[in-house]
């Protein structure tokens, strides 16, 4: 028997994030959103027969352009859904906000350049870490990185 008190069933319903056709949703204005967009993506990954090194990787890309929503945008959005171009199919996940915007793309993908307190691995780290990754922003109107992930007994090459 449990002591402390069950949660709700309504405010559970209210947290979880909102999947239509499989594709998952989620507001990004804390870290705990952070958090959950992570757990939701290794699950989704999990789900698509990624390997746990692959799980891993998109965990990683999307808590890093989760955290860039929360320190550079306050807040945001999260997209993730499978996605299926016979025979291959894999992870789809776009991370999106209305905020500042960035000015110089290209220096912004570099190694090492922050405007924040962060190494400025994020953004470079997830081209590299992720088969698919572009970037379209900005600056008053907000950014959006989209990014790709084959599932590897799909993957025929390009
Ligand atoms: N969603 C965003 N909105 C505005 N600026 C962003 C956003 N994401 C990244 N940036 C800018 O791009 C820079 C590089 O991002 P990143 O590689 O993740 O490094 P870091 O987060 O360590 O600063 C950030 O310092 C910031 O200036
Ligand atoms: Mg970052």
């Amino acid at each position: 028997m449990r002591n402390e008190p069950q949660e709700s069933l309504i405010s559970k319903l209210a947290k979880a994030p909102i999947s239509v056709n499989g594709e998952i949703r989620i507001p990004i204005s804390s870290d705990a959103d952070i958090v959950i967009a992570r757990q939701q993506g290794r699950a989704m990954a999990e789900q698509l027969g990624f390997s746990a090194s692959d799980m891993t990787i998109i965990a990683t890309a999307i808590s890093e352009v989760a955290r860039n929503i929360i320190n550079f945008a306050r807040r945001g959005e999260m997209i993730m859904s499978p996605f299926q171009r016979s025979p291959r199919r894999g992870i789809l996940v776009v991370a999106r906000d209305q905020g500042p915007g960035i000015p110089d793309i290209h220096l912004a993908m570099q190694d090492g350049y922050s405007t924040g307190k962060g190494l400025g691995m994020g953004l470079p780290g997830c081209r590299r870490l992720m088969d698919e990754f572009e970037i379209q922003s900005d600056v008053g109107k907000g950014t959006t990185v989209v990014m790709k992930k084959w599932s590897p007994e799909y993957d025929t090459g390009p």
